[in-house]
């Protein structure tokens, strides 16, 4: 009777030579260009002298090198998980992996990953989430991101996963430029992709300063969570005076949270009535007017605000064939011409653009 032998799982273990940790790198040269180095090789250190490390060496090999160090049976060191799906087979069988296509872009924003998600993809969205945490060990917790939505064009989040014991609020601190600001994506309006803009304000901020030998005042009346203005408050000296407002009760709220200095004022309402405030008319160095989507609608209503010879700093989401009638309408409302600046590309056929100018009063 033939006795069989009770199957065991193939052994992982290769040669690898040990070598003097100095030496490592002269060997791994060798070993390569003898074609000896598996593929994927990795160096470890060699358990028994941490003054050695193990290189692996291919079973063809015939390298004069193994008759120079001694050769050790080692496991190759596994590679660690590169991305969430790597952590997928620990939660879930094969068959259920392969049978959909894995999301493979995600968004960060402070310690939150928020994540698109298709009808198929959102079948496994609490497995996404869990393998999600496990990767990704700073992140509090992951929400599927379904779109823009509402005229504060916030994000419509439905929570995957929560880190055990956290808190699962879509309320999170980010880090721009060195300066942390609270945001909440799903109740107001931010995105990181426009801290370079943001940079440039500080930039024009810093030369409007210059010039007029004084603090400047500053209105930001979209403030959002105020991510334009905390770089120019960490600024010694720049601002004399600011007005922050926002239409969204939600931005002023953490608005509130994130500018605490006693320069400023702060406010929830439509920015479009401000000029209707002798207070705030002809009063700011600087107006910003980041409102995409309105710009040359609401910029009438806001010119007021600026002083003589005061500049403003816009923002126009335009169509290539909008461009040159957004040129005259600026040219009406701003008394002179304006260049406009393409920053970005918004959609396939929508650019994000920018224009600064001085306001001419005489000509209006
Ligand atoms: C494009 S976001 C800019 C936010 C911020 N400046 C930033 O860079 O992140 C436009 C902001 O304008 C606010 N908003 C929309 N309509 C408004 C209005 N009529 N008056 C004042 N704020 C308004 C929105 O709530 C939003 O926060």
């Amino acid at each position: 009777m033939v006795k069989r032998v009770a199957p065991v799982a193939p052994s992982r273990t290769m040669r690898h030579l040990s070598v003097p940790r100095q030496e490592t790198q002269l060997i791994l040269s060798q070993l390569k260009a003898e074609s000896a180095l598996p593929e994927g090789a990795r160096v470890q250190m060699d358990p028994s002298d941490p003054n050695r490390t193990l290189i692996p060496v291919t079973e063809e090999s015939q390298t004069e090198l193994l008759s120079l160090y001694p050769v050790i049976q080692a496991e190759p060191p596994t590679a660690p998980p590169r991305t969430y799906r790597d952590h997928l087979p620990s939660i879930l069988s094969q068959d259920e992996i392969q049978s959909i296509d894995w999301p493979t872009r995600h968004e960060f924003v402070g310690d939150l990953i928020l994540i698109k998600l298709d009808e198929q993809q959102r079948k496994f969205g609490d497995y996404i989430g869990k393998a999600m945490l496990m990767q990704h060990t700073r992140i509090r917790a992951v929400f599927e991101d379904r779109g823009v939505i509402g005229e504060f064009r916030v994000r419509d989040l439905s929570l995957l996963a929560v880190r055990d014991g956290f808190d699962s609020t879509p309320k999170t601190r980010i880090l721009e430029s060195g300066h942390y600001l609270w945001t909440n994506p799903s109740t107001v309006y931010y995105s990181a992709r426009l801290s370079h803009e943001r940079q440039g304000t500080l930039e024009c901020a810093k030369k409007l300063q210059a010039k007029l030998h004084r603090p400047i005042s500053v209105c930001d009346p979209y403030a959002g969570v105020g991510p334009s203005l905390t770089p120019l408050l960490k600024e010694p000296g720049l601002l004399g005076d600011l007005y922050a407002s926002d239409l969204n009760p939600a931005a002023v709220e953490l608005l509130r949270e994130n500018i605490t200095t006693e320069l400023a004022t702060i406010e929830c309402v439509d920015a479009r009535t401000l000029h209707e405030r002798s207070e705030l008319c002809s009063k700011f160095d600087l107006l910003l007017v980041n409102i995409p989507h309105d710009t040359l609608e609401h910029l009438p209503k806001l010119t007021p605000l600026l002083n003589d010879g005061g500049t403003v700093r816009g923002w126009i989401v335009l169509e290539e064939e909008e461009f040159d009638s957004a040129q005259e309408t600026l040219k009406k409302i701003l008394g002179k011409a304006v260049e406009i600046d393409v920053r970005r590309s918004y959609s396939a056929t929508a650019n994000l653009c920018r224009f600064e100018s001085k306001i001419i009063r005489e000509m209006m």
